[in-house]
């Protein structure tokens, strides 16, 4: 019996997980197939129930049901507890259990890509969302020196800078205004975008938080929107002399770590990459 994956969310039309997910179950000659469904909020419940039939696996979980599922599910793991969201669901006997690996898939693609270590850096994170916690959640985990969080609802970022103090690290919220961010950006090691600033087909699409004159030669700069994959805000870093990463590579990441968690197999990442950029370029030339 063919063994069935895939993704929930909406929409879902525009999701490259299929493309990369399927590439790797190919390569590792499984046989199964990761398809993507676009779920309203209403139809989550009966979908769910729906995976507990044997031949489904388990299922990617994004925007906008990662809190919407919890409730469903036999058991949530530690990290997607703290994190108060899932994004990927394994089903085992007719047992669901969720988890979050954004964090890991945050952690992994500096550590693969750029060998960048966060433990006693100072870090600049833009946002204070779903993505800008789970990357706080990371951060704090790793021992970072110094945080700051610029959000522009600062009440939101206050909200998250207490959960970072409450753990010991040094973290301040500051309001998303040039001035305050010329002066956190100064000083940091690494910057992280978690807001939806630059991404394609928004409402801020070919827009940047900081110019390059506010972009400090030395930082690494980190933009978790991967669409397009060069971001305006890593242009702005190019242009500054600063070491850039995509979103593309955290989106592999934390797919993979999930295809471990279903299948029991190290991802084939390398593969996954390929065909996720690959994809993205096709996305981009507008076939
Ligand atoms: N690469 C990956 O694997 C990966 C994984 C997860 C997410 N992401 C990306 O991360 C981004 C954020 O996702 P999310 O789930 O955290 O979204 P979210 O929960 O809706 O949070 C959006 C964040 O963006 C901020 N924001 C929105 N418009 C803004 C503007 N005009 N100026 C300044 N700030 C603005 C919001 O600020 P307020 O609080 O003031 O509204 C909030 O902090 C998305 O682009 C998503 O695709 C990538």
């Amino acid at each position: 019996m063919s063994a069935i994956l895939g993704i929930i969310g909406r929409p879902i039309a525009h999701s490259i997980s299929p493309v990369f997910q399927q590439a790797a179950l190919d390569h590792l000659g499984i046989d199964a197939t990761y398809q993507a469904w676009e779920v309203a909020p209403e139809g989550v419940g009966e979908f769910l129930r729906a995976l507990r039939q044997p031949d489904k696996l388990g299922i990617n979980v994004t925007v906008p049901h990662k809190e919407t599922v919890i409730p469903f599910l036999d058991e949530v793991d530690e990290g997607a507890r703290e994190a108060g969201a899932v994004n990927t669901i394994v089903h085992r006997d007719g047992q669901l259990t969720g988890y979050n690996t954004d964090s890991h898939g945050f952690l992994q693609a500096l550590r693969d890509a750029r060998d960048f270590r966060c433990e006693g850096r100072r870090v600049l994170v833009l946002g204070a969302g779903g993505a800008a916690r789970g990357v706080v959640l990371a951060l704090i985990r790793e021992g970072v020196a110094e945080l700051v969080i610029a959000n522009r609802t600062l009440a939101r970022g206050e909200r998250l800078a207490s959960i970072a103090r409450e753990r010991g690290i040094a973290c301040r919220a500051i309001e998303m205004s040039w001035d305050e961010l010329a002066l956190a950006a100064v000083n940091a090691e690494l910057i992280v975008n978690c807001t939806t600033v630059g991404m394609i087909h928004g409402p801020d699409s070919g827009r940047s938080l900081l110019l390059q004159q506010q972009i400090p030669p030395t930082a690494l700069v980190y933009d978790l929107v991967y669409n397009p994959m060069e971001t305006p805000l890593l242009r702005a870093a190019g242009r500054a002399g600063a070491s850039t990463l995509g979103g593309i590579q955290m989106l592999v990441h934390q797919g993979a770590a999930s295809f471990e968690l279903w299948t029991g197999k190290p991802a084939p990442i390398p593969v996954m990459l390929e065909a996720a950029t690959g994809a993205m370029a096709e996305a981009g030339s507008g076939h």
